[in-house]
């Protein structure tokens, strides 16, 4: 029996590791904390946030007294922790708001567990969700493997640089079970629209155009959601503790090649002539310190706890834009709030 913390549950991934825990396992009562910032939707978990074993906690990670009621109101065993600010543009903009979530609310959880884990932490496991972004920028060759060192470049990926490393120290010091995975890019359902693939998506949709920052050659490595939420699943039930994995699709694409891509795949959908999208495509201003290229080198959990993707990216990112054309409204309902007040914010200036 176990009462799993999720934090950061009514965001992008962490929608996703909800509902495949509250499905796959009934038998464990999951529990969402989640502050329901700009990025918390809970839209995202109607289709089970009616099912017994789904608790939900309307709780900001910087408030440790609340974070403690949580614990004993739930009789919390085992923490997921992905809340978190996750968009590199907007951490140009407020670093400190990512130094206030993602370092102090993830030492925040870390301080609660401890003390309520602290008759034996063989028993409990701190399993924190990392990002690739740790390691810094590649050149045109090379993976990021499990010991590549930290190189944080953008104040997201420094915050979340502090955060792993607190992580590690809370094992080391306090004997805490602990572990990390340090994913790439995630896309697919529910993906918020200020990130690459679903703001052109949408953009695609209402024939606004594509900003490409700097000369597109930028490279990410992409890996489906549900295929992420697998991984972490597996890592819950079967990773070591202390260990560290990445999570990556072996799936590198040039930013403008997959734009292209994305656009003649949706000319097909939207039943609009042939090349028709692609005029959209608009090079704007770069984003400053913006990381050349990203690649993980996932053999490790591949090798120790047999996972790989299960769709290719063709399927994932075709399975992506029939989810957005078929929810309009979910996307309705996101880009008619503060949205086009970011988008302005965030765009005019980059022309
Ligand atoms: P997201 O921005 O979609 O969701 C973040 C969630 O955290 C939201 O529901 C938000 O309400 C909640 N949150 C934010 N601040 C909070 C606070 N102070 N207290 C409580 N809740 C708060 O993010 P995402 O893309 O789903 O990413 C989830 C995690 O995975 C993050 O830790 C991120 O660093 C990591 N990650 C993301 C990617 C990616 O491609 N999106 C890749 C690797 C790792
Ligand atoms: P993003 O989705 O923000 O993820 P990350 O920066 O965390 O990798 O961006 C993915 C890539 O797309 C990155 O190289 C920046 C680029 N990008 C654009 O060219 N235009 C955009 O409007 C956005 C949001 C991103």
């Amino acid at each position: 029996m176990k009462n799993i913390l999720i934090t950061g549950g009514a965001g992008f991934i962490g929608s996703h590791v909800i509902r495949l825990f509250v499905t796959k396992y009934p038998q464990y009562k999951i529990v969402n904390l989640d502050a329901l910032t700009y990025a918390g939707n809970l839209e995202n978990l109607k289709d089970i946030d009616h099912l017994p074993n789904y608790f939900f906690e309307k709780v900001n990670i910087l408030d440790a007294p609340a974070i403690e009621q949580v614990f004993d109101k739930h009789q919390i065993t085992d923490v997921i922790h992905l809340a978190a600010e996750s968009h590199v543009d907007r951490s140009i903009v407020s670093p400190l708001d990512f130094v206030y979530t993602n370092i102090i609310g993830t030492v925040n959880l870390l301080n609660v567990a401890r003390t309520k884990w602290k008759d034996d932490y063989s028993k409990h496991l701190f399993y924190h969700i990392s990002t690739d972004e740790v390691y810094g920028a590649l050149g045109a060759e090379g993976l990021f493997t499990e010991t590549t060192p930290y190189h944080p470049n953008s104040p997201y990926s420094a915050s979340k640089a502090s955060s792993d490393h607190f992580v590690r120290a809370y094992a080391e010091t306090y004997h805490m079970k602990t572990v990390v995975s340090n994913c790439s890019n995630n896309y697919g359902p529910f993906h918020f629209p200020e990130k690459l693939i679903p703001l052109f998506i949408n953009n695609i949709i209402t024939k606004k155009p594509l900003p490409v920052y700097g000369d597109g050659l930028y490279t990410r490595d992409w890996l489906f959601v549900k295929d992420h939420a697998l991984a972490i699943d597996l890592i819950f039930h079967e990773g070591i503790a202390d260990e560290t994995y990445n999570i990556g699709g072996f799936n590198e694409w040039r930013n403008i090649d997959l734009i292209k891509l994305l656009c003649t795949l949706m000319d097909e959908k939207l039943g609009r002539a042939k090349g028709e999208s692609v005029q959209l495509i608009t090079y704007v201003k770069d984003r400053p310190g913006h990381d050349r290229r990203y690649a993980i080198d996932a053999s490790k959990i591949n090798k120790e706890l047999g996972w790989k993707p299960t769709v290719t990216f063709e399927q994932g990112l075709s399975e992506t834009i029939d989810w957005f054309l078929q929810n309009t409204e979910w996307l309705d309902n996101i880009t008619s709030g503060a949205y086009e007040k970011y988008y302005d914010s965030m765009y005019s200036n980059r022309v």
